[in-house]
C-alpha cells in the first residue's frame, strides 16, 4: 500500500516540473494544482473555514475526557460537515501515530493536542478516486478565551473556550501520502 502511494508520488513528479515557475507561489500549491489538473471532478483541497470552534478541558482531578467542537468548510471541495470528539469517537488514524478523530464526513479529520493548544485538520483528498492516497494537512494554534466551569456544568470542573474569531480561515500548509491503517 505504502509502495503503491510511493509510486503514484513518484510518477507526479514529472506534472510538477513541467509546471511553469512561480516563484510567488509556495511549493505547496504548485504541487496542488498539478495533481487537481488531472481531473477537474476531483478538486484537491485548498483552503478551509473553521467556526464555532470550542474547547473544554477538565481541571481539578476531573476525569471527564476533553471536548472539542466546531464547524469545517472547504469551498473547493464542497464539504461542509461537523467535528466533535467527547472521549468516546475511536481513532479514525494508524496505530502508533497520535490518535485523530474523524468528522461527521470521515474525510475530515481532525488531533487536538492540549500541550501546545494546537488543532491539526487533515482532509483526504478525492478519497474516491484512482488519485486517492494524499491527504492535506494543517495545523495551528487558534485564539481563545476561556472561562473556569464548575462541577455542577455538564462536563464538571473545567475550562470552557471559545475561539475569538468568529471564522477561522486557513490554508492548507501540506499534502501528505497516507499512511495506511495499522502504520505498515
Ligand atoms: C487531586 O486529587 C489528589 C488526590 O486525591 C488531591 O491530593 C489533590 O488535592 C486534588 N487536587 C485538586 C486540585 O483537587
Ligand atoms: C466560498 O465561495 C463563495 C462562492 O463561491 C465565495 O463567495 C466565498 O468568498 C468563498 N469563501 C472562501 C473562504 O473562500
Ligand atoms: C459523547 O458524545 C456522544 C454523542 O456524540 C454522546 O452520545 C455521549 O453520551 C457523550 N459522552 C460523554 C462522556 O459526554
Ligand atoms: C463541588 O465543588 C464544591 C466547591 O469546590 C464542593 O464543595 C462540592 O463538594 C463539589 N461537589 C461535588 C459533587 O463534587
Ligand atoms: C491562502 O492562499 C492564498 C493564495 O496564495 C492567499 O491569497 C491567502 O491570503 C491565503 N490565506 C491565508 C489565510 O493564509
Amino acid at each position: 500500500m505504502l509502495m503503491m502511494n510511493l509510486h503514484a508520488l513518484v510518477a507526479l513528479i514529472p506534472l510538477v516540473a513541467s509546471l511553469p515557475s512561480m516563484p510567488s507561489m509556495p511549493s505547496f500549491r504548485n504541487k496542488l494544482k498539478s495533481l487537481s489538473s488531472h481531473d477537474d471532478q476531483c478538486p484537491f483541497p485548498e483552503s478551509y473555514k473553521i467556526t464555532s470552534l470550542q474547547v473544554w478541558t477538565p481541571k481539578n482531578n476531573n476525569t471527564h475526557p476533553i471536548v472539542v467542537d466546531f464547524q469545517y468548510a472547504d469551498n473547493e471541495t464542497k464539504i461542509e460537515t461537523s467535528c466533535y470528539y467527547n472521549g468516546t469517537q475511536p481513532n479514525a488514524g494508524p496505530e502508533g501515530l497520535a490518535p485523530r478523530y474523524a468528522c461527521e464526513n470521515p474525510t475530515v479529520q481532525f488531533q487536538w493536542v492540549q500541550k501546545t493548544s494546537m488543532l491539526s485538520i487533515i482532509e483526504l483528498a478525492c478519497p474516491n478516486t484512482a488519485e486517492s492516497g494524499f491527504m492535506a494537512v494543517d495545523q495551528f494554534t487558534p485564539r481563545l478565551s476561556c472561562v473556569d466551569t464548575s462541577n455542577t456544568t455538564a462536563f464538571g470542573e473545567g475550562s470552557q473556550c471559545f475561539s475569538l474569531d468568529f471564522a477561522i480561515l486557513r490554508n492548507f500548509t501540506a499534502l501528505d501520502p497516507i499512511a495506511p491503517p495499522g502504520g505498515n
